[in-house]
């Protein structure tokens, strides 16, 4: 058995950026609204030539840069993504082959905003049971795309970008645990619409469909109970966290978790008022700019929790 520790991480926002007051003129709402039920001011919006997996690309160099890792030692890439630049090939496979890396297992999760997550807890598997040593771990999203931009309830909460972590067989302890779970039930409070079936039947392009309300609901409630979930398996109490990188979809929801971890929220990274819910990009963003800055250090344990569509949840807890 091998521990997995994370040796880099970083990531990519798109150049432009796409305020609040933006909406104003194209939309029924207001810059006050949005803020105050969200803690959103703007989000970065792709380019016309960029796509998911230039996005990842970049997000990738970043963090084999910051690892010390040549592209070609790479042995597995697991992108998170429900933006993917195709149906297949994978946007992991197309990232394989931007990267000129050779013929290592390549493959999407898609688990909505848990996608990085999902593929961290996969990689984590895959490099504990012997079966990779150096893994690219990404959530990259492309949510502009997805977007139905008269429907003010979604379009004004998304935006695009992507974070990426170089995850390596260590002697030294790294991922502490993984959790994931999911429950089907909740399939129509949060969804994608089938581009191949829906476009064949009634013409309709794939967007994103949302009852916030409902979601939120079930959101900070699930959300508590992964964090008890994830101490009580590493024998931690709450003060044994140093950080808290929580999936970025509503400032009022973060708040409910950390304060369920009796947390301050200054060790809570935030990423939410700059950049919207970026979904599976989320977490590996917010991480990256803490790491960047300073904020989190060697040796710091740090819990990342996610929550959506499916619905799907789940956390890491993380020795950096
Ligand atoms: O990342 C995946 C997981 N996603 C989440 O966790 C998201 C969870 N949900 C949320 O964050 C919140 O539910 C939202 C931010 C999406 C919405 O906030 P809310 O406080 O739950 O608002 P609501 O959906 O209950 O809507 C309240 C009112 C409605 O009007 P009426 O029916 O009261 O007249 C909406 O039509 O706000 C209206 N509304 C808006 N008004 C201005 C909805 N969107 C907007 C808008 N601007 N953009």
């Amino acid at each position: 058995m091998f521990n997995a520790k994370i040796t880099g991480t970083g990531s990519y926002l798109p150049e432009k950026i796409v305020t609040n007051k933006d909406f104003e003129s194209i939309l029924d709402t207001t810059d006050e609204w949005i803020y105050a039920r969200t803690g959103i001011r703007q989000r970065h919006v792709i380019a016309e030539h960029e796509t998911t997996s230039s996005m990842a690309e970049i997000a990738a160099k970043n963090a084999l840069d910051a690892a010390g890792v040549d592209a070609s030692d790479i042995d597995l890439i697991i992108i998170g993504t429900s933006s993917p630049d195709r149906i297949f090939p994978s946007t992991a496979c197309i990232l394989q082959n931007r990267l000129g890396v050779g013929d290592c297992a390549a493959f999407d999760v898609q688990a909505a905003c848990s996608g990085f997550i999902y593929a961290l807890g996969i990689a984590h598997q895959f490099i504990k049971s012997g079966g990779a040593k150096k893994a690219l771990v990404i959530g990259a999203e492309a949510n502009s795309r997805i977007l139905d931009y008269s429907d003010r309830s979604t379009c004004v909460i998304f935006g695009d970008g992507a974070g990426a972590v170089v995850l390596e067989a260590s002697e030294e302890v790294g991922i502490l645990s993984t959790h994931m779970h999911s429950d089907g039930q909740y399939k129509d409070l949060l969804y994608i619409n089938n581009p191949i079936k829906d476009q064949q039947q009634d013409g309709e392009n794939a967007h994103m469909t949302m009852l916030g309300n409902d979601v939120y609901k079930v959101a900070v409630k699930t959300l508590s109970r992964i964090v008890d979930e994830t101490l009580e398996a590493n024998n931690m109490t709450k003060s044994d966290v140093d950080w808290l990188i929580p999936h970025q979809a509503n400032i009022r929801i973060i708040s409910s978790v950390a304060k369920k971890l009796k947390m301050p929220m200054e060790r809570v990274v935030l990423t939410i008022e700059e950049q919207g819910n970026t979904s599976a990009a989320s977490v590996p963003l917010a991480l990256d700019l803490a790491v960047r800055d300073g904020r989190i250090k060697k040796g710091e344990t740090v819990l990342m929790e996610a929550f959506g569509g499916g619905f799907v949840w789940g956390s890491a807890l993380v020795k950096m």
